[in-house]
Parts: C-alpha cells; structure tokens; sequence
C-alpha cells in the first residue's frame, strides 16, 4: 500500500522538544530549574501586553483583521516604511516558510547557511524545493562566497540568517553588500534578523534600514525575542510592495490572532523599555562570553541574546552534566551547546554549571 504521507518526509527530523523545567525541578528535587535553552528573554511580557491579552480574549469568539490593518500600520510607521509592504505571520517562522512557498516550486532550490535555524531545511523539504545547505566558515559564520557560488538557475530562494542561530555570529556591511551584488536579481534574498535588537558592532547593518529597498531583499523581524512575546506568535516582514501582497495571500487565514495583534500593539509602545532589557542582556552576554571563555576558549563573539560553546564531541555530555545541575541548555551533537543569556542569577547559576561540566 502506498504511504498516506510524503516518502521524502520520513527523512525529516522530528522537532525535539526543550526538556520542561517543571519535570527536571521536580526530578532533582529543587524548587526550580532554570530553561536557557530557547533563546527567550527572561523579563517576563512588556507592560501592558497581558492587559491587552486579557482585553482582546473577551473577543475570542469572534474572527481576528484578516488583513491585520492596524498592526501593519503601526509596524510601518514604527519602521519607516507603507503597511503595503508588510505582512505578518505566526512568528517569522511561518512566514520563512510562506516565503518559500511563494518563491520555490518541487525540485526549485533554496540555499541556507548551515549549522543554522533548524527550521529552514525543515521548510525547503516541506514545499519540496531541495534543500542546499553551505557549510559555515571555521569561525563559524556565514560563508558567503560559497552562497553565492552555490545559486543556480533553478535557486529561487536565499536565507541570509543575521545573527545566526546558534553560532551568535553576524556578517558585516561589506561582506553582505558583495554578496548582495552578487545574487541574481530573481532570486529572492530573506534577511531573517530574529535578533537584531541584540546587535552592538556597527559593522553588522540594520537590514530595514540598509537594504529593504532592494527589489529582492526581504527583511524578517519577530516579536517572539527581545520583545518578549515568544508565546504569542508574532513576525513580520518588510518587502516590496508585490512580494509582500504576494505572500499576504499565501499566508494562513487568520493565523496572527486577535490576541496576538492587540499584545503587539501594546508591546510597540514599549521600545524604551525593550531598549533598557536588551541592554541588560547585552551585558550580561559579555560577562558570560569572558568566563567561559576562560574554559571555552574557541567561542566566537555574539551578537545575540545567547552564546556558543564550540564543543565538538563533548556537546551532549556537557548539556547533560548542565542538566543535573538543573540548567537545561540546547546541545546539537558533534557541534556545540547554545546557551541563552538569562537574568544574572540565572546565567551565575549556567557558569557554575559549566565549570563543574568542564572540570
Ligand atoms: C533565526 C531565527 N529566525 C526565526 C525564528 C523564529 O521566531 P518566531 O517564529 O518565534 O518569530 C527563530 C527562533 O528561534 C530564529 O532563531
């Protein structure tokens, strides 16, 4: 009998979920462990989002703004740009895989970075384009001379993932501009910057203000990290006008919910307040980054809200030895641990871990 489903998809690796920090407390015995392994900041919501949440969940019987107006316009003038070029989604993951579909059909190819955001060759297998991984350099960034080289007539799609996740790693201005010269103008380039508020070296461009007014650049941002609304399920993106109509029609009906629009609304009003958190994080990533590197001493710089511990075949015992010490981090085999920067006594708390780990 044939498969109900996709042959091609048993390939696939299936999502492992983060271990619940309810389940390991209770397993060592503590009052709590601590979760620095989903690149969240630990502030807890913006003010005045859960008031909004409660609002809008008294109209939960009814169908949210399919066309999201006043989210896009507030998103617009917030960024500089006219709502007709923007479209939401349920977090900018949804929308990387709405891009593809609007961009690549079966056998097309979209090219990524890799080790990278898992879910870009979960996305290519699922729009059945092939998936082109390029290796990251020994520094454990982009290569994007080898991207660039790797776009043939069939590539459709290019993810640029700025920082990249996990390596923490940016590109700079130069390096992104080359490449952008290089890529054929009908392939379209996605700029994913799920953590650009996290950037400090003025090397590292604002992809909106830089290059969104390339006719084939899309900037992604999302509302899931420096604005603390994870569970909520915002991203956005920033295109031309055609590209962006494009992808409004492909997207899921109704999938930014109207719980989702008024807490983003809210949290907009909040930059001064994301400002003053990323700055916490920001610190405290320096401070993390020059102890263990005292252990760890090939971590590259981030430019995010989380680190990496190039740690080779010692990944997966050093998460697990993290773990009984009740600190749940992301190990990916062979390669390294990423770490997200918590509060101070959450990630004082990771650095005993680690040297008790490495010891
Ligand atoms: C590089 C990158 N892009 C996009 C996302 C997705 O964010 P969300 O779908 O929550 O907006 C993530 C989340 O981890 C990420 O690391």
């Amino acid at each position: 009998m044939k498969p109900l489903t996709r042959r091609d998809l048993n390939k696939l690796p299936s999502y492992v979920p983060v271990r619940s920090p309810a389940d390991l407390a209770r397993e060592l015995g503590l009052s709590e462990a601590i979760k620095l392994a989903s690149n969240e900041v630990p502030f807890g919501p913006l003010p005045g989002v859960v008031e909004a949440v409660t609002e809008a969940a008294a109209n939960s019987h009814r169908y949210p703004d399919m066309a999201v107006v006043a989210l896009r316009e507030a998103l617009a003038e917030r960024y500089h740009v006219t709502p007709d070029r923007i479209a939401t989604g349920c977090g900018s993951v949804a929308l990387t895989e709405h891009l593809a579909k609007a961009t690549c059909k079966s056998g097309d190819e979209m090219v990524y970075p890799w080790r990278s955001f898992e879910a870009y060759p979960i996305i290519s297998a699922a729009t059945a384009a092939r998936g082109v991984p390029v290796p990251n350099t020994s520094e454990h960034g982009h290569d994007l001379k080898a991207m660039a080289a790797a776009i043939t007539k069939k590539t459709r799609m290019v993810v640029v993932c700025n920082p990249n996740n996990p390596t923490s790693t940016a590109v700079r201005k130069r390096e992104l501009d080359d490449f952008l010269d290089a890529v054929p103008q009908d392939v379209l380039v996605v700029l994913d910057e799920a953590y650009r508020e996290f950037v400090t070296e003025k090397r590292v461009p604002d992809g909106l203000k830089a290059y969104a007014d390339r006719p084939n650049v899309v900037v992604l941002r999302t509302l899931s990290k420096a604005w603390g609304m994870a569970g909520l399920r915002v991203g956005f993106m920033v295109a031309q006008p055609a590209v962006a109509a494009t992808v409004r029609k492909v997207v899921t009906p109704f999938s930014t919910s109207n719980v989702a629009q008024a807490a983003a609304l809210a949290a907009l009003h909040q930059s001064e307040e994301v400002r003053r958190r990323c700055a916490i994080v920001i610190h405290e990533r320096e401070r993390v980054l020059t102890a263990v590197r005292k252990l760890v001493p090939d971590m590259p710089d981030s430019q995010s809200n989380f680190v990496w511990l190039p740690l080779l075949d010692q990944s997966v015992p050093f998460a697990q030895s993290c773990e009984r010490q009740g600190v749940i981090v992301r190990p990916f085999p062979g390669e390294g641990v990423r770490v997200t920067i918590g509060t101070p006594q959450e990630n004082d708390a990771f650095l005993a871990a680690a040297e008790t780990a490495l010891a």
